[in-house]
């Protein structure tokens, strides 16, 4: 076992991106290549440059336009886990009409910003989209491409980094991450900023959707353990479909924190 941990370890050191793009089997033991066909999004390459993607999340955001452009970075397209939340969302706003307009709102490691995009569409208050700063000039494009200019920003935000003045005086409601978990030495910095924005946040709902790829994803959840609880979401019908994909979406609580949602 330890032996397989090193050599992974050796090959993420030389390809730090690999299992995003391998869609390998190693997650769940899952060696059925053929699982994913047709589920949720496509698998896509990182060679998508400059180039406009429809998506259609029924019947709330019938059209969300998406410029994906994978130059600055694996952010720069949509990934599964983030069509995954964005129709969770979707599908809570149907069963409880005007939740999102209470909401203020924050995306972690946004890429597209395609949550943070649903979100704007379905009527919240404030979003905060955020990456890194080569995928901004991206999100800002898709703000403008969908018009939610007036409900919608983008900031920098590293994970790991103190919280910015645009971040800390968001006093969020609603905390959404997609498929933020696949590059280890980020483990603790991801953990690091979910903690910091829970104590600005404490009552926060926080949604992860998270696609396992790898042994190695647990190192993440090992350190999460330590500041956070976690359930998986059980009210949403395609779940069956996406766990199929090897896709979770989860509920953190702090620990200590009773929730108010
Ligand atoms: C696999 S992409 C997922 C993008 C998007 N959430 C989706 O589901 O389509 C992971 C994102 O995390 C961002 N990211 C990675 N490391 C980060 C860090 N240290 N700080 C902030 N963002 C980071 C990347 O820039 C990228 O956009």
């Amino acid at each position: 076992m330890a032996e397989i941990l090193r050599e992974e370890e050796r090959l993420d050191e030389l390809d730090p991106l690999r299992h995003l793009r391998d869609n390998d089997a190693d997650a769940a033991g899952n060696t059925d290549e053929g699982i994913s066909d047709g589920f949720i999004v496509p698998a896509q390459r990182p060679s998508i440059i400059n180039q406009l993607q429809i998506l259609s999340f029924p019947v709330l955001v019938p059209e969300l336009r998406l410029s994906v452009d994978a130059s600055p970075g694996c952010g720069g397209i949509a990934w599964p886990a983030g069509e995954v939340l964005s129709r969770y969302i979707c599908l809570r706003e149907t069963r409880e009409p005007g939740w999102m307009k209470t909401r203020t709102v924050l995306e972690l490691g946004a890429g597209t910003g395609l949550v943070g995009l649903v979100a704007a569409k379905l009527g919240a208050k404030h979003v905060v989209i955020t990456d890194q700063t080569p995928l901004l000039p991206l999100i800002e494009r898709n703000i403008v491409l969908n018009n939610v200019q007036n409900a919608c920003i983008a900031a920098e935000f590293n994970w790991g980094e103190p919280l910015s003045e645009a971040i800390r005086t968001g006093a969020f409601d609603l905390i959404l991450a997609a498929d933020c978990v696949y590059l280890e030495p980020a483990f603790p910095l991801l953990v690091q900023s979910l903690c910091d924005l829970t104590n600005e946040s404490p009552r926060a709902e926080l949604l992860f959707c998270y696609k396992k790829r790898r042994k190695a994803d647990k190192r993440f959840f090992v350190l999460l353990k330590k500041h956070f609880e976690w359930e998986e979401v059980d009210d949403d019908p395609e779940r069956p479909v996406y766990s199929r994909d090897t896709i979770s979406l989860l509920r953190f609580r702090r620990r200590g924190v009773k929730a108010s949602f």
